[in-house]
């Protein structure tokens, strides 16, 4: 019995050790991500694919968390998703303006396209609540998912080396590739944001 309880003793001290190891390491870990993150340009997320401007297509940027959804209607139909890295989704969050070097914003864009099981589930519905046919026909043509791709845009905030354009480089790519854009281009019509630093999103809460 002396035996046994002894045994209980000692195995979560052991334990109290290893989880204190695991946190040491994650703090550590945790530590350097943080000290990247507050490199501008985060060469890091730069992936392989760069504009002629030098704005890379942000490796890994499929997986950033959402900033907010668009979408614009005919003749354009699209529907857009605006991505954040950390710095972008933290001053998004905070209302940090301007914000910082590092923070980068990619907008995905997708044909609005029409799913036949979606469609037919709201239809189901609509006709359950009493809609008429041309209520549920109106409902239905408004009603879209996401597509075919059709390209992703970039900003990335360097004040220094974008300062001509707000401190934002501006990048387009289709199917990976970088599109020969101009600048300025984007920037121009960015502009009338200047008060929120050229960005027109708002974090969706
Ligand atoms: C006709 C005006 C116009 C032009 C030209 C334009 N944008 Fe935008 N952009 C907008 C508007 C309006 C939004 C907000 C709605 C949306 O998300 O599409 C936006 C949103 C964005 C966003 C998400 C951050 C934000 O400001 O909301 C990025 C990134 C972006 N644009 C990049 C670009 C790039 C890169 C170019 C040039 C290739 C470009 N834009 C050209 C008007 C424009």
């Amino acid at each position: 019995m002396a035996r046994f309880e002894r045994t209980n003793m000692v195995w979560p001290r052991a334990l109290t050790v290893v989880v204190m190891t695991i946190a040491a390491a994650t703090f550590t870990l945790f530590g350097y991500r943080l000290a990247l993150l507050g490199t501008p340009a985060l060469a890091s997320e730069q992936g392989g694919v760069t504009s002629a401007d030098g704005v890379g297509l942000p490796q890994g940027y499929r997986d950033w968390p959402l900033i907010s959804v668009a979408a614009v209607g005919s003749p354009v139909n699209d529907v857009r998703a605006k991505l954040g890295n950390d710095i972008a989704i933290a001053d998004f969050r905070r209302g940090t303006i301007p914000y910082r070097d590092g923070a980068i914003i990619a907008r995905l864009a997708w044909h609005q396209s029409h799913d036949q099981q979606t469609g037919d589930a709201i239809g189901v519905q609509a006709r359950a609540l009493g809609l008429n046919e041309e209520a549920i026909a109106k409902l239905l043509s408004g009603t879209s998912v996401a597509g075919a791709p059709i390209n992703v845009q970039i900003m990335v905030k360097d004040s220094k080396k974008f300062a001509s354009t707000g401190g934002w480089g501006f990048a387009q790519f289709t199917n990976g590739k970088a599109d020969s854009i101009v600048q300025t281009s984007c920037f121009s019509c960015h502009a009338p944001a200047k008060a929120v630093d050229f960005v027109f999103t708002r974090y969706a809460q």
